[in-house]
């Protein structure tokens, strides 16, 4: 794993952006996998910025993303979907076909999480962009879920929805399933680049870097088996590490 070391969020919102911008410009049909959360809010901002002044263009970017909750419609100011679009897409000259985000919609969420998953795997993924859960989840993929795990439905732990209330009205409000690209799904990207920042990651990010153990306990450790991971970080997030 490559570790950039950063001093805060607004230093790593624009070094994670010059690194995604020299991939779109890098490529011709550049294939991203986008993340929800607080984390990348500052890189889309700084994404926007670049197209806004010319430095990068969308029109050939197709976009996967990682998770989707269970019952919130496109609509639900809650949603991935609605998310993405405001902090992002329609900021950006991407074209809306190849916007996908899986539908927690979806009558049938099985046969939805098989497609997706498909759709994911034929286009193979360029870079994903991954944030962490304070329990060491990717995506929605919490503690216990299998490595071998491919797009699939998730009972969202306790914590998460906890974590994740901020956003509602109140807990309840929080779905109790989502959707969400697997974990050998997300291994498969070619390349990954996992923001933290803050202190209060700073527990869950020493969990990674200071042991070597691979642990579906802790789903982030096994990007320690991927080959191409930068990790970048500021420093609230490492003053844990030794
Ligand atoms: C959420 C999302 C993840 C995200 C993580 C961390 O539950 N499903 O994709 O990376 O939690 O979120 P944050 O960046 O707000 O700390």
């Amino acid at each position: 794993m490559k570790i950039i070391h950063v001093s805060g969020y607004e230093e790593m919102s624009g070094k994670s952006a010059d690194l995604m911008a020299e991939l779109i410009q890098n490529s011709n049909n550049p294939v991203i996998g986008f993340a929800t959360g607080s984390t990348p809010i500052g890189l889309y901002k700084c994404l926007i910025k670049k197209y806004r002044q010319k430095e990068i263009s969308f029109r050939n970017v197709t976009a996967f993303n990682l998770d989707e909750y269970v019952g919130l419609a496109k609509e639900n100011k809650n949603s991935y979907h609605y998310y993405m679009n405001e902090k992002l897409f329609k900021h950006l000259d991407i074209s809306r076909r190849n916007i996908n985000i899986p539908n927690g919609m979806a009558e049938d969420l099985e046969q939805e999480c098989l497609s997706y998953d498909r759709l994911v795997s034929e286009k193979a993924i360029d870079i994903q962009i991954l944030g962490m859960g304070l329990n060491g989840h990717i995506g929605f993929n919490e503690p216990g879920t299998s490595f071998k795990s491919r797009t699939h439905i998730v009972d969202l732990d306790q914590s998460t929805r906890q974590a994740n209330s901020r956003f509602f009205r109140s807990l309840d409000e929080v779905p109790t399933k989502a959707l969400t690209m697997g974990i050998e799904t997300i291994m498969e990207s070619k390349r990954i680049l996992l923001l933290v920042s803050g202190n209060e990651k700073s527990e869950a990010l020493a969990r990674l870097l200071n042991s070597t153990r691979v642990s579906q306990e802790f789903p982030a450790s096994i990007l320690r088996k991927h080959k191409d991971v930068t990790v970048m970080a500021d420093d609230a997030a490492l003053n844990k590490i030794h």
